[in-house]
């Protein structure tokens, strides 16, 4: 399977483990059923799956804001590629000053554009907000950063996900997962990947273990199949929370290596597990389902 990047990087970011997720999932897309991702991120999952009907959401307004803007034709690949190209052009002259005047602009006005231009000129590709929401990355201190290549490149990530999105029948919106899971259907899938517990915390990412049970005991009276991503094991210790939480689920393991963040202790070699609903998971000699079965030659 080839994977395909999204415009927006946030951490956590499954996209080396898009083709693990999907191939192990099971789910037949049947009439009016949804993919539903309350933990929407990047959207890389959903974005390389492209389902007929999702459920797409997420707590931080921005993100949800950036996909509507693609969906409703608002943003698009020659309004992204002038907008990097002229703000590229004012960062080459101005520096840091110019980064900091655009993330003041999109601390008091929240537009997409900058919202984008941020999440990529800022230090390390973070997406970080401080306890008032306001984003507060520093700046990559790479004043060239908009090269052409670089411009057309992210231009042509706002048409990929613009072209998945096209035709199909996909609802974005700013949500908190219980109020997502509530929704569910028995037809529908609901693929979860919340924050890791006690790590990247910030305005939007305020998880705990006492959050992190309580999405374990409600996701587990859900009337659909559903996998939970979540890290097992890293160099230091095992996550114990799979243990006591999710132990009565299939697992699935890929090792994987994170190489987003500010800290050296947040990157590294961690062994990700894919816990699905018993039934849902797929056997891989033989994939009845259609998409993943596409997805996974
Ligand atoms: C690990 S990231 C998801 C990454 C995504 N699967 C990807 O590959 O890009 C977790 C996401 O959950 C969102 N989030 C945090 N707390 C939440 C909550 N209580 N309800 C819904 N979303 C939440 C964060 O804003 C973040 O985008």
């Amino acid at each position: 399977m080839h994977v395909k990047v999204p415009p927006i990087k946030c951490q956590g970011i499954k996209t080396k483990l898009v083709p693990f997720i999907l191939s192990h999932i099971q789910w037949t897309e049947q009439e009016h059923a949804r993919w539903i991702e309350p933990f929407l991120g990047s959207g890389v999952v959903v974005f390389n799956l492209a389902p007929k009907r999702a459920l797409l959401t997420d707590t931080n307004q921005h993100i949800i804001a950036f996909y509507q803007s693609i969906q409703k034709g608002g943003i698009n690949r020659s309004i992204v590629s002038n907008f990097l190209k002229e703000q590229g052009d004012r960062l080459l002259k101005n520096g840091a000053d110019h980064y900091y005047e655009v993330r003041d602009r999109f601390n008091q006005f929240s537009s997409p554009l900058d919202f984008l231009f941020l999440n990529r000129a800022c230090f390390n590709g973070l997406m970080r907000f401080n306890s008032k929401g306001g984003f507060n990355v520093p700046f990559c201190h790479k004043p060239q950063r908009f090269a052409q290549s670089y411009i057309t490149k992210i231009a042509n990530q706002v048409d990929w996900v613009a072209k998945q999105m096209a035709g199909n029948d996909w609802e974005f919106r700013v949500a908190n997962w219980q109020e997502t899971l509530i929704k569910a259907q028995p037809d529908d899938f609901v693929y979860l990947d919340p924050p890791y517990i006690g790590r990247h915390t910030d305005y939007y990412n305020a998880w705990n273990l006492a959050e992190a049970e309580r999405l374990a005991t409600v996701t587990k009276q859900l009337p659909c199949g559903f996998a939970v991503s979540m890290w097992l094991e890293n160099q230091h210790r095992q996550n114990s929370h799979i243990q006591a939480c999710w132990s009565d689920l299939e697992m699935h393991i890929c090792q994987h290596f994170y190489h987003v963040g500010s800290r050296e202790a947040l990157r590294g070699a961690i062994e990700e597990a894919l816990l699905i609903k018993p039934g849902f998971s797929a056997n891989l000699d033989t994939i009845p389902s259609r998409s993943f079965a596409k997805l996974c030659q």
